[in-house]
């Protein structure tokens, strides 16, 4: 390996930046040159490729998105489009390449590496939900600004004494729903995998606790379920409290990374490197029962993921 190309695609993540900072360094180090690949697999096809040193990752540790921006790129997913993107490459010299993102971009590196280009996945989602790792970057930056956002939502619930549904993202993924509503201390969490549709019985806990005495009703709703703004007018006309819906959006995506991403996308960046030196490709870099690991990508996506039966039973005894 002499050059290795590194890209970020899908939704960004932030901790990217610290991935991408010790892909290169990781590759300087070892006498490689590394380029950069701009927006994802997009910016493979439009041959949008620059040159990386040491000096050009300063500063950006801290900084949330991506500097070398990202996208999803439809073009990418047909096999004359993989077949482009391989010989972009080698016209680059690129004999290897670090594709940090999600599900959708793993697929793509899986191709990439069978048409000869040697691929290192890097896990980069605010989700969780890829199903090898216990670990994507950007998730712990994620879930504390919505945990941040949802204590201020608290704050004027309580004080107009409402019901309050504050929506997070997650995709089909309820894994920030999970720890938000843990961490906030939310009265309702509802996650796609295991909400059953009984909104009446929401209603009557929501009537039940204002019987009791408690001056707000934290619903935190995860976006694979959504329709928080419809679910506010039907608990509002059902119970005669006010209720509003938040949705949280793209500010959970943003901000300064957390020391965790930081510290497990630093890794993660340079084992991926270590990965490509070693002549491995199509791998997986994943963070398992408390050890930095990695797996084919085919059997990494066939894995399937759930949210853990015990957490979601302490959870749920936390609410009530
Ligand atoms: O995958 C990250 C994510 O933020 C999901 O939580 C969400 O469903 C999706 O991306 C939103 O995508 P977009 O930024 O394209 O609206």
């Amino acid at each position: 390996v002499k050059t290795i190309g590194v890209l970020t695609s899908g939704g960004d993540a932030p901790g990217m930046n610290a991935a991408i900072r010790s892909v290169v360094r990781t590759a300087i180090h070892n006498g490689i040159k590394v380029k950069g690949v701009m927006r994802g697999y997009a910016g493979l096809l439009e041959e949008e490729i620059k040159e990386l040193d040491s000096h050009s990752v300063s500063d950006i540790v801290s900084r949330g998105g991506t500097v070398l921006y990202t996208a999803r790129c439809k073009e990418f997913t047909t096999a004359e489009g993989q077949k482009r993107g391989a010989e972009i490459c080698k016209k680059h010299g690129i004999d290897g390449i670090v594709v940090i993102g999600g599900d959708g971009s793993f697929m793509g590196a899986g191709k990439l590496s069978a048409l000869g280009i040697n691929t290192i996945g890097v896990p980069g989602t605010i989700d969780l939900d890829i199903a090898c790792t216990d670990y994507t970057i950007g998730f712990d930056t994620s879930i504390n600004t919505a945990m941040q956002a949802i204590d201020k939502i608290r704050d004027t619930s309580t004080s107009h004494e409402r019901c309050s549904i504050i929506e997070v993202m997650g995709r089909h993924a309820g894994y920030i729903a999970l720890w938000c509503g843990v961490a906030n201390g939310a009265e309702e969490i509802l996650l796609p995998e295991k909400y059953d549709g009984d909104e009446q019985a929401i209603i009557n806990r929501i009537i039940e606790s204002r019987k009791r005495g408690k001056k707000h009703y934290i619903i935190i709703n995860a976006e694979g379920i959504g329709h928080s703004s419809s679910m506010a007018m039907r608990i509002e006309a059902a119970t005669g409290i006010e209720t509003r819906a938040t949705i949280l959006g793209h500010m959970q995506r943003g901000g300064s990374p957390t020391c965790k991403d930081r510290y497990y996308a630093s890794i993660m960046g340079a084992k991926a490197v270590e990965l490509l030196l070693a002549g491995k490709s199509n791998r997986l870099v994943a963070y398992k029962k408390g050890e930095f690991v990695d797996y084919d990508i085919q059997e990494a996506l066939r894995m399937k993921k759930d949210v853990s039966e015990e957490q979601y039973r302490i959870a749920q005894l936390l609410v009530r």
